[in-house]
């Protein structure tokens, strides 16, 4: 396949249906360009007006296996032919006590697993679970972070403040530190030391007003995803963690974003040679159907029977789809999120040298982020209007952060398709 847009956007079946939305939605969706889709094949996605365009956002970091792969569709189908639902938090079932023990697997089988049907769910989880667990009532996260919406993820979300107006009071008890971006340093750093001020800055915090012995528990995206796809220097995450390590804080990894394979291993945290205390992972897990894990060290759950638990988590639609997509990430998609990874971070480093607006590429895997500007300067006006054009020309994607644009098209991305996109980002760039 190849992207084609053959009607000017939106095309007239997408602009009645964007109209007619306008009518009974929510004013809260949002809509960064008129995209309706109608089907999908691979990293392919055609509109209701038959216009087909190359994927590079995978519905925000979901569909680890491309649309329709014949392996989930066959698990689907299958498991929608035995049940559906029974709910896990009151009966056991396959294919989910697999899926649990294929994931504590992953950790060598010294985690439990909870299950949810978000992200955001997910997080909400590892909150409850943090405070019960600990006793203690803080709770430590970044700026620039995305933890969900709900009111206690909420308390840990900081990317951008609208997200949070108008539904305070939230959770008390929340620490936001900046986020060491080597990019655009906080606390006045040089992006060399970016990591070193910001553990300082919380030793500082600990010293003042924070009693560490009272912090349960440190929110973490190992890259932070909706703050602009920002990678932490080297070395940062192993001495955060000996840091909270000393004072008995727990280390939440959410990896919904970065997890399941997207970075080309199967947790982000593999990279800095760190484990964490909970795992959170939801978007790519099960290709796109509904469904979090919450992984947690045996030694936390101290928590007993209906402390927690939830309706539809561990669904077996869900668990079937995420069995299947377990399987073709070890059967090669991960390996294949690196080296295609690789290719694109590679020559989008090339284009950045022809495209001094291009500040900073980065990123791990098929999770990479362009910021548009300069360490002084954010460029979201560049960034928007990248989005837009390349959307005119068949290529889908999302904004990220204050000026980033991010690309995350699904894992089985080819490279002669990674190689369309880079054509078509190109003309956008002479375009800009
Ligand atoms: C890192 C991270 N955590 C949590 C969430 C919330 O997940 P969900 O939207 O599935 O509730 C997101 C969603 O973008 C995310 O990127």
């Amino acid at each position: 396949m190849r992207p084609e847009v053959r009607t000017p956007l939106p095309g007239p079946k997408a602009k009645a249906m964007l109209e007619r939305g306008e009518r009974v939605l929510s004013p809260s969706y949002v809509r960064p360009y008129p995209f309706v889709p109608a089907r999908g094949e691979g990293a392919f996605l055609e509109d209701v007006d038959g216009n087909v365009f190359l994927d590079f956002m995978a519905g925000i970091a979901v569909n680890t296996t491309g649309y329709a792969h014949p392996k989930v569709l066959e698990a689907v189908r299958a498991q929608a032919e035995r049940f559906a639902h029974v709910c896990f938090s009151d009966f056991t079932h396959d294919p989910t006590l697999t899926l649990a023990e294929r994931l504590s697997g992953k950790l060598g089988g010294r985690y439990r697993v909870f299950f949810g049907n978000s992200g955001t769910e997910g997080i909400e989880a590892a909150i409850k679970l943090v405070r019960h667990h600990t006793g203690r009532p803080y709770l430590l996260a970044f700026t620039g972070a995305f933890h969900g919406r709900s009111l206690g993820a909420l308390s840990l979300t900081a990317s951008q403040s609208k997200y949070r107006k108008g539904f305070a009071p939230l959770l008390p008890g929340v620490v936001h530190l900046p986020f060491p971006n080597p990019f655009r340093p906080p606390l006045g750093a040089r992006p060399e030391e970016v990591g070193e001020a910001v553990l300082a800055h919380l030793e500082h915090l600990f010293r003042t007003v924070l009693p560490p012995e009272e912090v349960a528990a440190l929110f973490l995206e190992p890259i932070q995803g909706e703050g602009g796809y920002v990678v932490p220097p080297p070395g940062f995450i192993p001495k955060l963690k000996a840091l909270l390590e000393r004072h008995g804080i727990l280390l939440v990894a959410d990896e919904v974003q970065t997890g399941a394979g997207r970075t080309g291993r199967f947790f982000a945290l593999e990279h800095e040679g760190v484990e964490a205390d909970i795992y959170v992972l939801a978007k790519g897990l099960a290709s796109g159907y509904p469904l979090s894990a919450v992984l947690f060290r045996e030694e936390l759950g101290s928590w007993r029977p209906g402390a927690h638990g939830t309706t539809f988590g561990g669904q077996a639609v869900s668990a079937a789809a995420a069995l299947a997509t377990l399987d073709l990430l070890e059967g090669g998609l991960m390996e294949n999120a690196a080296r295609v990874g690789a290719f694109l971070l590679g020559e989008l480093r090339a284009l950045q040298a022809r495209f001094p607006f291009l500040g900073d590429v980065r990123g791990r895997g098929l999770m990479i982020g362009l910021d548009f500007g300069s360490p002084k300067e954010e460029r979201p006006d560049l960034r928007d209007k990248a989005v837009e054009l390349a959307f005119h020309k068949g290529l889908l994607l999302l904004p990220a952060g204050p000026s980033a644009l991010r690309i995350a098209p699904p894992l089985v991305l080819k490279e002669e398709e990674a190689a369309m996109g880079l054509e078509i980002l190109e003309a956008v760039f002479r375009a800009l």
